[in-house]
């Protein structure tokens, strides 16, 4: 990994994601790795013209998928095995994916030869989600997102007020938003980064965990990525977030949860790195870690 990177992957620096509405944005990390073998340069030149999403089409998900009455979004799928997985289990759904990394779309596309409910945006997520509909996704996963460890770099991470809103947007409430990380800093960075949204806007998300099982082991309908097996492998610890998608949330909520994580792995350091990221992180991050703080004092 360059010293720069996302964590794992090698930098080429920060690229233009496509044009919609008017906007430019940059995505960073891989768009290609090794050459392409001739199976999936076959994938990519006839399955991928059939599973390539028209963005335009994104404002009638029903149209895009007939006969099916829920949605979901991967984003940033890799190499495909969860998506390709979850779309064989229901096929009564209406997958989308998007990825940048172009030997990631051809590994899908060749495994997903025969499957109907499932379009593919090679290019920025970001891109998808603002042309989607309010509340039209009843899940969305974003599973081992690039990490970006480098504080400077840090803003660079999926997980990010803009990205929150626009995913409280697209998911319809009592949707799901799932998040999964291998880098503990990277789990503190979502749990704030949802507490803050939730904060500002007074809606959001709930973390549904409720014991410690929640967020280590990985719920049997979650299907294993090929980069969490060499996590595990690695030995590192994994988070399998689940966010429920809600109107009306109560902060401390969010911050109790957020504690116990803490307190149950015996890291008294938790609250004190977290409220440091925060601080480092955003303008406010004072007054907000008084308030988290106050919301944990037992009344
Ligand atoms: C560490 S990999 C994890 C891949 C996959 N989710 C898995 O679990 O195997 C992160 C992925 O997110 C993709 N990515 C980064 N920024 C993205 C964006 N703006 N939109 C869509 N995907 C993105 C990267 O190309 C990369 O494939």
């Amino acid at each position: 990994m360059g010293e720069d990177g996302p964590g794992r992957r090698t930098e080429v620096g920060g690229q233009l994601s496509s044009a919609t509405q008017g906007k430019r944005r940059l995505i960073y990390g891989r768009r290609q790795g090794r050459p392409l073998k001739a199976q999936a340069r076959d994938a990519l030149e006839t399955v991928l013209p059939r599973l390539a999403l028209d963005l335009d089409a994104l404002g009638d998900l029903k149209a895009l998928f007939p006969g099916r009455q829920d949605f979901a979004l991967e984003i940033g799928f890799g190499g495909g095995e969860h998506l390709i997985a979850q779309a064989k289990a229901h096929p009564e759904t209406g997958f989308i994916g998007a990825e940048p990394f172009i030997n990631g779309v051809a590994k899908l596309a060749d495994a997903a030869r025969e499957t109907p409910n499932l379009r593919l945006h090679h290019g920025d997520a970001r891109d998808v989600l603002e042309r989607l509909p309010d509340a039209s996704l009843g899940s969305a996963f974003l599973l081992f997102p690039d990490p970006w460890p480098k504080l400077r770099h840090h803003k660079r991470r999926f997980v990010n007020q803009e990205n929150l809103a626009a995913l409280a947007r697209v998911l319809a409430p009592g949707g799901r938003l799932r998040i999964a990380s291998d880098i503990p800093d990277y789990v503190r960075w979502t749990l704030i980064e949802i507490a803050r949204f939730n904060r500002t806007e007074g809606r959001g998300f709930v973390w549904t965990a409720r014991c410690k099982a929640d967020w280590t082991q990985r719920p049997a309908d979650w299907p294993s990525t090929r980069y969490e097996a060499k996590a595990l492998e690695a030995g590192r610890v994994l988070a399998y977030l689940e966010f429920e998608r809600a109107d009306r949330v109560d902060i401390r909520e969010v911050f109790r949860t957020a504690h116990e994580l803490g307190s149950s792995h015996g890291q008294r350091a938790h609250l004190h790195a977290a409220r440091m990221a925060s601080t480092a992180a955003t303008a406010d991050g004072r007054a907000f870690w008084k308030a988290v703080e106050a919301s944990l004092t037992p009344r």
